[in-house]
């Protein structure tokens, strides 16, 4: 689960009463994951959809189902969410007391395993993890609502982490506030999946989509490529210059 740069909009974005549509749409215009987010009213203060809703979207693409759970507790609806046909299930590192456990229990369904970290959770919540997951989520924004503002302090969280997963086949993932401006900075700190939902969702038909995708997408790979060849100061530094500019 390495590599290239990933997409993947957030369709909490999207019209609800259209959906299948809409899922549809993002496919056309080049999405490569499809971000679910799944809100509680508890974990987090806002609810969204459960996993009837994601089995009923299930058919209208075949690309990667990215669920992302923000709901404690969330070991009883694991295998609900993994029969729904998600692909990778992330769940809060914040949302139980038996982190490991979940995890596991996520593999044993036959599923990628994700672990989520807050604003204000350290990267030593993945210390004793790092080889139970397959991606990691920094949220860019306090998770429960969509068209937030990004928040500049992850970058060094993201960086950080970026280190720790060191040769892992693990996906580093970014959520919230992402948009073609700050794309290059979290790609230049370690990111390389983007979730965006108002920066995708902008505009109403498939070419706007595609327009917002590749826009945010060429930002990205610009970051990665700094990454890789600027040696002259660490990541997180050129990440915040890149913010700056
Ligand atoms: C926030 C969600 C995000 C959010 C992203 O709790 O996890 O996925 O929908 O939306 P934007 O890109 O609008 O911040
Ligand atoms: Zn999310």
């Amino acid at each position: 689960m390495t590599g290239e740069i990933i997409i993947a909009p957030s369709i909490l974005a999207a019209d609800f009463a259209r959906l299948g549509e809409e899922i549809a749409a993002i496919d056309a215009a080049g999405a490569d994951w499809i971000h679910c987010d799944i809100m509680d009213g508890h974990f987090v203060p806002n609810i969204s959809f459960g996993a009837d809703i994601v089995k009923a979207i299930r058919p209208a693409t075949k690309k990667i189902f990215d669920v992302h759970l923000m709901i404690a507790p969330v070991d009883p609806y694991l295998e609900a969410f993994a029969k729904a046909g998600a692909d990778v299930i992330t769940i809060h590192a914040e949302a139980g007391p038996h982190l490991d456990r979940s995890l596991q229990a996520i593999r044993a369904l036959g599923k990628k395993a994700g672990v989520s970290l807050c604003p204000s959770t350290s990267e030593s919540a993945l210390e004793y993890v790092l080889d139970r997951v397959d991606l990691v989520l920094v949220m860019t924004v306090n998770p429960g609502f969509g068209g937030q503002s990004f928040l500049a302090s992850q970058l060094e969280k993201i960086a950080r982490i970026r280190s720790m997963i060191g040769e892992r086949p693990i996906r580093l993932e970014v959520d919230g506030g992402i948009t073609r401006d700050n794309a290059a900075a979290v790609a230049a700190a370690g990111a390389d999946t983007l979730v965006a939902g108002s920066a995708v969702f902008r505009g109403n038909s498939s070419a706007d989509y595609a327009a917002n995708i590749a826009a945010i997408r060429s930002a990205a790979e610009a970051g990665a490529a700094r990454k890789l060849h600027d040696g002259s100061a660490p990541p997180v530094r050129t990440a915040e210059r890149m913010l700056l500019r």
